[in-house]
């Protein structure tokens, strides 16, 4: 089998009404990632070299959105049909012979095997001139039919709208999902028409057309799953809890103890090391990477962190970009860290905020230190020597520095850096009165008691 260059065709002219929002469809996240990259991604990985994005409205959302990706942005003025649409990217491949797949942005969880199988089939020896990808779902609603044999080979392609009541009881539905030669591509779209219930000039129609030439055309079957389509906001929170379950799945074969897996949320791009127990509730954003021998316990946030191995984080932890934990540090309860490096062994076991902070290696940080970082116009950083001992309720005002085996006492508001092996106090003058506050009561009862 000679290899062929691949091209997709990914189609997002559509309105997305159903959405309701400012934000074009295909740019809605899943797992935080645009689901239109979801699909981009996969079809990278099968070997799409070219990619082509077909949009209508809110182009330059799109346009934004891939940017760095490479991709070319093709555009469909008026949404005349899926047949119309692929066309549109024409010129965008000009130049380009291969096998273009073309699929829907709105389609994001198609499995780059998958599109490798489809693209397989179209170059087999019986020489199919189109392969589409087929499914049969629980309830085939809508979807346009396919009737074919048992081995594959399509006699006819039919949208819901146009067909008879025994083409809807066909149970093979097309995805939509489709992959030609490009220099069978051009011409087959070229002679689609529009004489249909819709009006609208389909995709589908090129194979009715291969057929009708002589040819033949086959219809690859995949799972359901890898179909959904969003279209709603509901859609959208489903393909957010399909990709969830699959994704702690993953997490539980790769080695991860998920206590309550239900009630863990990954981001496209986590990526976790082995033995990392995670108990329930915890929210992962973007950005994340956790070594091995990791505890991340309950209720914590976790967001473009660095993890190293042997660190424990959390209950109701938060960790925000950059925050960056070496070996066998430790954070505890109602913890905050932002742009900031907690070194090996260091500690900040409850109630703090690091920010724009840099701590050394084995440091303990008190409950309630607060790294008091920003003046409302700049940031300002925070650095802490190894072993230093900062006492609880303390404010470092930064700029500051604070030594290697420095001790800050508890309560201290630390301006001025903090020598190497120095301590630091910074509290107020202590009064003390013995028995001034039984004398105290004794007066005020007393006045009570005679009711002035
Ligand atoms: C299409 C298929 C149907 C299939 C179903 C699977 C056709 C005619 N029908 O139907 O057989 O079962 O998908 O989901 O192809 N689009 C454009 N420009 C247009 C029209 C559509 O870019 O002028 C894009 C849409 O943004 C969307 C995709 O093409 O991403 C599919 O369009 P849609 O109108 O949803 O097609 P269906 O009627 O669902
Ligand atoms: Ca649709």
């Amino acid at each position: 089998m000679a290899e062929q260059p691949l091209a997709a065709i990914i189609l997002a002219a559509g309105q997305g009404t159903r959405m309701k929002s400012e934000l074009h469809k295909v740019l809605h996240p899943v797992a935080g990632l645009p689901m239109l990259h979801h699909l981009l991604d996969s079809l990278a990985a099968a070997g799409a070299a070219r990619q082509v994005v077909v949009v209508g409205a809110r182009r330059e959302q799109v346009e934004a959105s891939v940017a760095s990706r490479g991709v070319d942005i093709a555009h469909q003025a008026e949404q005349l049909g899926t047949a119309h649409a692929a066309l549109q990217a024409k010129a965008a491949l000009a130049g380009f012979y291969g096998i273009a797949i073309v699929c829907f942005g709105d389609t994001p969880f198609l499995r780059p095997e998958t599109l490798a199988r489809l693209k397989d089939r179209l170059l087999a020896e019986d020489a199919p001139r189109v392969a589409v990808l087929g499914f049969v779902p629980d309830d085939a609603k809508a979807y346009g039919r396919i009737i074919a044999d048992d081995a594959g080979a399509i006699s006819k392609m039919v949208e819901f709208k146009d067909a008879t009541e025994d083409e809807r009881a066909v149970r093979l539905c097309n995805s939509g999902v489709t992959a030609v030669r490009t220099s069978d591509l051009w011409p087959l779209l070229e002679r689609v028409g529009n004489d249909n219930a819709a009006g609208e000039y389909y995709l589908p129609d090129i194979i009715m057309l291969a057929l009708a030439d002589g040819d033949k055309a086959v219809v690859v079957e995949t799972d359901p799953d890898e179909l959904i389509g969003i279209n709603s906001r509901a859609e959208l929170a489903e393909a957010e809890s399909i990709w969830q379950q699959r994704r702690r799945a993953q997490a539980m074969a790769d080695g991860a103890s998920l206590i309550a897996p239900d009630t863990v949320w990954f981001a496209h791009d986590t990526v976790l090391g082995r033995d990392v127990v995670i108990e329930p509730n915890v929210v992962f954003g973007p950005g994340v990477t956790i070594a091995d021998d990791v505890v991340i316990h309950a209720f914590s946030h976790i967001e473009g962190a660095t993890i190293a191995s042997g660190c424990s984080v959390g209950p109701f932890a938060r960790l925000r970009p950059g925050a960056d934990m070496r070996e066998g540090a430790k954070v505890g309860n109602f913890v905050e860290m932002k742009k900031a490096v907690l070194g090996p062994g260091a500690k900040a076991n409850h109630l703090t905020y690091l920010g724009d902070a840099t701590v050394g290696a084995n440091a303990n940080i008190g409950a309630g230190t607060i790294t008091c970082n920003y003046d409302g116009y700049f940031k300002y950083q925070t650095v802490i020597g190894e072993n230093a001992f900062i006492g609880s309720n303390s404010a470092l005002i930064a700029p500051v520095k604070i030594g290697r085996d420095a001790i800050v006492a508890a309560g201290s508001a630390v301006s001025r850096d903090v020598a190497d092996g120095e301590l630091r106090l910074v509290r107020g003058e202590q009064l003390v009165k013995p028995g001034w506050a039984d004398r105290f009561h004794d007066a005020m009862r007393k006045k009570k008691r005679e009711g002035k």
